[in-house]
């Protein structure tokens, strides 16, 4: 039996007595759009990661980029944040008009390091936005006390880290704002797409709002250059029963993580560095090798999914074209040529797990 790298058929069985009828009700009241379940949902939301505000929106993206406007970001600024991302991250930033500025990573954790993000910071910078890359989060009380000095906006792209903690918080409630995707294969996935920002400050929650809704306050007199993006209904309704154990899952995913790096002490492989200043939540279970791709060879004909996140560092995207022509980012380069993520979800079983690592050792 092939093994995936995220099992949402065993994940829907799992939560199927109760996603069918949230569902089912759902279509039955007919309220499609701004429906209750999306209401309940941004204040369960809030409520978790203990924060006053939570707007729904359509995808991670759309939070990134309603977050970016949110703080102001246009033409002819600057954002800093890290090359080694999903595309997303940086996109947004130049959806805005604004120019992304790339800061190395750290070796060990993979997110931005705090100790280069200073150097970057110039008169057009308007934001700083870490990510939490493969589930565990940036370290963000340095940059945070740079943004605050600066004058800057911190943006935190929490994309992979839904239910982390970092300094005594959920991940997405340090900063000014904080972003979630629930594309299927996160860790609070939907059946479709989904987004969310969250944050404390009333004035932001409440541009965000009137950005995610055509730039309207009031129905067809329109401030702002606005979108159209909103959580459907139904995806709401998935989501509030997944938000119910997301606890639960992130400790199962956390078991299986352990149990792999059990499985490789000793090895020559680099395992995930837990940095201990928070909760890592392993979206992602990320093992570092010179023979990367010896691994990825074995694991394909054993029938085990496997994956690079993330092969090419955004500085060097064809998008870009030259603009980064003549930027370093080191570090950044090299584990792009080393990492591969492993199967992982909260279903994964030991006998999958010893599969895994069986057929990883033996490339
Ligand atoms: C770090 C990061 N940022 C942003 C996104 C974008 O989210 P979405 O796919 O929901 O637009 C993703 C996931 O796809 C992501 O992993």
């Amino acid at each position: 039996m092939n093994i995936p790298m995220v099992d949402l058929k065993a994940e829907y069985e799992l939560l199927r007595s109760e996603l069918e009828p949230a569902l089912l009700s759902a279509l039955a009241a007919t309220q499609y759009i701004g429906g209750p379940n999306v209401r309940a949902f941004e204040q369960e939301v809030a409520a978790y990661c203990g924060v006053g505000h939570a707007i729904a929106c359509a995808s991670g993206t759309d939070a990134l980029l309603l977050a970016l406007r949110a703080c102001g970001v246009q033409p002819g600024d600057e954002v800093i944040t890290t090359p080694f991302t999903f595309v997303a991250t940086a996109s947004t930033i130049a959806m805005c008009g604004a120019r992304p500025v790339f800061v190395d990573i750290d070796p060990k954790t993979y997110n931005l390091d705090p100790e280069k993000v200073e150097a970057a910071i110039g008169p057009r910078t308007r934001a700083i936005v870490p990510v939490h890359l493969y589930g565990q989060p940036a370290h963000l009380e340095p940059v945070a006390g740079l943004a605050r000095r600066h004058g800057l906006r911190l943006v935190e792209d929490a994309a992979q880290s839904f239910g982390a903690e970092y300094g005594g918080r959920k991940s997405g409630a340090y900063g000014d704002l904080g972003c979630f995707s629930f594309y299927p294969s996160k860790n609070l996935g939907a059946f479709g797409d989904g987004g969310m920002v969250v944050t404390d400050d009333g004035a932001l929650a409440e541009q965000l709002r009137v950005l995610a809704n055509h730039g309207s306050r009031q129905r067809y007199h329109h401030s702002v250059l606005g979108y159209n993006s909103r959580l459907d209904e139904l995806q709401a309704a998935i989501l509030r029963v997944k938000l119910r154990r997301i606890d639960a899952f992130n400790a199962a995913r956390r078991r299986a993580a352990h149990a792999y790096n059990a499985r490789f002490e000793g090895h020559g492989l680099v395992t995930p560095h837990e940095d201990g200043r928070g909760l890592h939540v392993f979206h992602q279970y990320t093992l570092q090798s010179d023979r990367r791709d010896a691994i990825q060879a074995a694991l394909t004909a054993a029938g085990i999914a496997s994956a690079i996140y993330y092969p090419i560092p955004l500085h060097r995207q064809e998008l870009y074209g030259d603009a980064y022509q003549g930027v370093a980012l080191p570090v950044a380069e090299r584990v792009a040529q080393k990492v591969i993520s492993l199967p992982i979800s909260p279903t994964l079983t030991e006998a999958a797990i010893d599969r895994v690592a069986e057929a990883v050792l033996g490339a």
